[in-house]
């Protein structure tokens, strides 16, 4: 049986990386509403509670009952999660002076504790709170303080029940992995038997077992979630699995080429279908975002699923939706927001069911679990994409013309980024690169970096509703501006832009403007999300 650690979410923006913080140690986890936990569920070692905006005060707050958790499993209460339980159990939690943000250090730790094995006194944690803990429980006792927070940390005499005030999850908090291995493996028992091999060898017998001669349909888009989850179906069921890749038109130069190309040396079945002519005829004159999406949605619908009919005897639909697509997140209010993405419209008369054989991974898994499976690195690493493609980059009309200087300005800055190589030391590579790092790359320590690999995502952008003058040799030109954006993030929710080099820009502005007709002026996106978005629509 997979052991497991459940993290009650309370609504905190850190829930998920909790979760994968867990994962990095090799033990599966499910991130679950604060009061929803599996009383019945045998693989259970250990608790976690996450933070949460709210105050305990506030009349909103997440309130849930542990009595069935207390004494049953080793826990865990993070920030809000330790205000709680102090809360919970006669303690008292009391605003803060103000409000406490930012790095603190553990000025006195017990170095004895089971949590904190390994910690130096001193020890840089991350705080994040408007209470703070005033008076712990009778019977708790307080095992680190700051200079400014008394109950940094407390534990329950005699139990395995530890509350925490900083955020042991967050990069700033330098030792933060350790308290969390000294939960999960130590407190809790972790085996750590969680890793992409395990999960490659697990996740093909149950496909084998679920799917058995049935026949299963996968809509590829390039990118990495369905391209994993094709080659695991694969794996599983071999010609069973029929793989359906749609050239809407305006994929990236060459791309509908290229990405075939690497889908058929993996050994997969697909039908590459170039539907390009169709989205332009139904795009023509559209100029609005919201309608220019609606279109090109609806046509994606009904050119898969004119395919999909063709395959006979399809019992199942296969999809690359991976973990934080389903992860039932809190919001502030209160209400449940259940995201998850679906193929939109397929017809009932198919009675596909859907199949997902990444729905537990978190994104950087479905890399290691693709390293595992052979894939080519360049398919690993390819930034996100999104499914309208260069159509939500150019503002304005999207016509065959603005699609073909738009693939030529943004082909030239991805190349480039592709190109400009530094090395890294491997431990920065590991924290820095959302790509994560394949060890077969390694070299003395260190490995060598793209600019391509140390952005999350990085494309260019066709203003083509504006135009404006510049001279080329004797002539005076009018012509459109192209924006370059490239942004670093962890799960483009929130995105910096990318500092890039200037020599670099420099370069890519050059030889966009020398080498792609009607494009007479490139900009650096600079700015963030939010208040931006990444793209510009
Ligand atoms: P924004 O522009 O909202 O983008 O900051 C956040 C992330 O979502 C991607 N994106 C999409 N992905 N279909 C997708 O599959 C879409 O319609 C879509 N729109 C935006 C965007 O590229 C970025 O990674």
């Amino acid at each position: 049986m997979q052991q497991k650690i459940i993290i009650l979410d309370f609504g905190s923006q850190t829930t998920q990386l909790i979760g994968r913080r867990v994962r990095e140690l090799d033990t599966f986890c499910e991130i679950l509403p604060y009061n929803k936990f599996p009383h019945d569920d045998p693989s259970v070692i250990g608790v976690i509670l996450s933070g949460s905006p709210f105050s305990v005060y506030d009349k909103e707050a997440f309130k849930v009952d542990l009595s069935e958790i207390r004494g049953r499993y080793p826990i865990l209460g993070i920030c809000y999660g330790a205000q709680y339980m102090s809360q919970l159990y006669g303690g008292k939690v009391e605003p803060a002076g103000s409000r406490e943000y930012g790095r603190a250090n553990l000025e006195t730790i017990d170095l004895e504790n089971p949590l904190f094995q390994g910690f130096e006194k001193g020890s840089q944690v991350w705080m994040s709170h408007g209470d703070t803990i005033t008076a712990i429980p009778e019977n708790f006792k307080c095992i680190a303080s700051t200079s400014k927070v008394k109950y940094a940390a407390y534990q329950a005499e005699g139990e395995q029940l530890w509350g925490v005030q900083f955020h042991p999850e967050v990069f700033h908090s330098v030792q933060g992995s350790l308290l969390l291995r000294n939960f999960v493996v130590n407190i809790c028992g972790s085996v750590q038997d969680w890793s992409p091999a395990s999960f490659v060898d697990s996740t093909v017998a149950a496909l084998k077992e679920q799917l058995g001669d049935d026949k299963v349909i996968l809509g590829l888009s390039g990118g990495v979630d369905s391209s994993v989850a094709a080659v695991l179906l694969n794996r599983a069921i071999g010609s069973n699995l029929t793989c359906i890749f749609v050239d809407h038109g305006m994929l990236r130069k060459n791309e509908f080429r290229d990405v075939l190309h690497d889908y058929e040396c993996l050994g997969l079945h697909v039908i590459g279908v170039d539907a390009s002519e169709r989205f332009f005829s139904d795009l023509k004159g559209v100029t609005d975002p919201e309608q220019k999406r609606k279109i090109i949605g609806r046509d994606f619908v009904e050119v898969f699923n004119a395919e999909a009919r063709k395959i006979k005897g399809a019992g199942w639909l296969g999809q690359g939706t991976i973990y934080p697509d389903r992860i039932e997140s809190l919001n502030i209010t209160g209400k449940v927001i259940k995201s998850h993405h679906n193929v939109g419209g397929l017809p009932e008369e198919m009675h596909l069911r859907l199949c997902e054989p990444l729905q537990w991974l978190f994104k950087d898994e479905v890399r290691r679990v693709g390293r595992q499976l052979g894939m080519p690195e360049h398919l690993i690493t390819r930034h996100p994409f999104p499914g309208p493609g260069l159509a939500v980059r150019i503002l304005g009309e999207v016509n065959p013309e603005s699609v073909r200087i738009l693939q030529e300005a943004d082909d030239i800055f991805i190349r480039g980024l592709r190109d400009y190589k530094t090395r890294m030391k491997v431990e920065d590579a590991r924290r820095l690169l959302a790509a994560g790092v394949p060890q077969s790359m390694v070299e003395d320590g260190e490995i060598e970096v793209s600019l391509y690999d140390r952005v999350w995502q990085a494309g260019a952008v066709l203003l083509s509703t504006v135009r404006s003058v510049g001279v080329m040799g004797d002539e005076r030109t009018y012509e459109h501006p192209v924006a370059l954006r490239a942004v670093t993030s962890t799960d483009a929710m929130t995105a910096d832009w990318a500092h890039l080099p200037y020599d670099f820009l420099a370069r890519v502005s050059n030889d966009i403007i020398n080498h792609v007709k009607g494009v007479n002026r490139v900009c650096y996106d600079i700015s963030s999300k939010p208040p931006s978005t990444i793209e510009w629509e």
